[in-house]
């Protein structure tokens, strides 16, 4: 292969990150992969907003079918955001035989299951560790690293805007609203926050994380969730005084057959691993069986941490086509079955 080929869906906080990666790391991807990796077609909403970046202005366009068509891109690397019209995009593209990264935790939490079952009839890979927990590499950890053992707990923080926001109402005594706005500043919350401070994003990522490590089909519909917008000033105050940290907790627990996840803001007690996770950082505790407690801990948001998920995912694919054995990967296998179907 000449080069390989890139079609960004969405040039924003993590799409502009990936270009970066792409340009700054170029040596070490061409020395991995053989061959250099191009950026050829980019979606966006707006032609003409001012972007920090070196990629040409024609290779940006509005129109999908122009990335999604194109004859040229071998991987489609999703970072725009959105659920129905993305999930469409994605299925377009795996049916042309693409290969495809996203982040989209929205999109994978929902039809996750339907859209790996595409990738694998087409012999594609669909790839999606930024989509939990930004620069940790915890998705392959699961299903690689730890793929031996029997998993029966896991809690994280995984939620970045919300451990920013805590963080600084604790520290700092700063209130929610500005806060927040800052978060959303850093590129850390959502286009539309409401999902971050309610909840709903940490639970996208704890049912995967549940479907991945309890190698089951854990349905978002199953994860109980409670944000941080009843969470006070004086609450955290109060709780500080008796030396205990607010956080947002994702939980997940398997006992048999019996599986429960939910996130609610949670009291740790300060000495608790989980207590001294601050800011946009995230943590994820797993216990095994076997190896007992294990810990990953970095970056949970943010455009180049995040980015570094997507590019590493799309090394991964850009192996998997050197040796020929796209959608054939143990990594980020499909879990079809519910628990209770599997053990009928
Ligand atoms: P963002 O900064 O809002 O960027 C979205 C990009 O997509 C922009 O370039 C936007 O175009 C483009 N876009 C959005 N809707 C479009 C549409 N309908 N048609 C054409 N282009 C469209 O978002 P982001 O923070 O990079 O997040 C992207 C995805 O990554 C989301 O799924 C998010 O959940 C996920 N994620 C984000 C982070 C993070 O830290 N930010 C971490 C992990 C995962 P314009 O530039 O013209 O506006
Ligand atoms: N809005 C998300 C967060 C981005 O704050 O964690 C990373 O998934």
């Amino acid at each position: 292969m000449e080069s390989i080929s890139i079609g960004l869906l969405g040039l924003g906080t993590v799409g502009s990150g990936v270009v970066k990666i792409v340009e700054n790391h170029q040596d070490k991807l061409t020395h991995q992969i053989g061959c250099p990796v191009k950026v050829r077609k980019a979606l966006v909403q707006e032609l003409e907003k001012e972007r920090d970046l070196k990629l040409g202005r024609e290779v940006l366009t509005t129109d999908p079918a122009e990335v999604l068509n194109d004859p040229e891109i071998d991987i489609i690397v999703e970072v725009m955001g959105g659920i129905e019209a993305t999930k469409e995009h994605l299925l377009s593209a795996l049916k042309q035989r693409k290969h495809v990264v996203t982040a989209n935790k929205d999109l994978m939490a929902l039809h996750g299951p339907e859209l790996l079952k595409t990738a694998s009839e087409n012999g594609c890979d669909l790839f999606y560790e930024a989509s939990v927990a930004g620069g940790i590499p915890i998705l392959r950890s699961l299903v690689d690293g730890l793929s031996s053992d029997r998993i029966t707990k896991m809690m994280g923080i995984v939620n970045g805007t919300t451990n920013f926001i805590l963080t600084k109402m604790t520290k700092e005594g700063s209130n929610f609203e500005e806060v927040l706005k800052e978060a959303q500043d850093l590129g850390y919350a959502e286009a539309d926050p409401t999902a971050d401070v309610g909840g709903l994003d940490a639970a996208r990522k704890m049912a995967i994380l549940s479907t991945l490590g309890f190698s089951m089909n854990v349905d978002l519909a199953d994860v109980k969730v409670k944000g941080i917008t009843g969470v006070t000033g004086e609450d955290i105050q109060y709780a500080e005084q008796f030396d205990y940290a607010m956080k947002l907790i994702g939980y997940a627990h398997r006992d048999g057959e019996k599986v429960e996840v939910s996130v609610e803001p949670t009291l740790l007690q300060k000495e608790h691993p989980l207590a001294s996770v601050n800011d946009e950082y995230n943590a994820v505790y797993v216990y095994g069986e076997a190896v007992g407690e294990t810990m990953f801990y970095g970056p949970g948001a943010g455009s180049l941490p995040t980015a570094t998920a997507v590019v590493s995912d799309m090394v991964g694919i850009m192996k998997n086509m050197r040796l020929g054995v796209n959608g054939k990967s143990a990594v980020h296998p499909q879990f079809t079955k519910k628990l209770k179907e599997s053990s009928e």
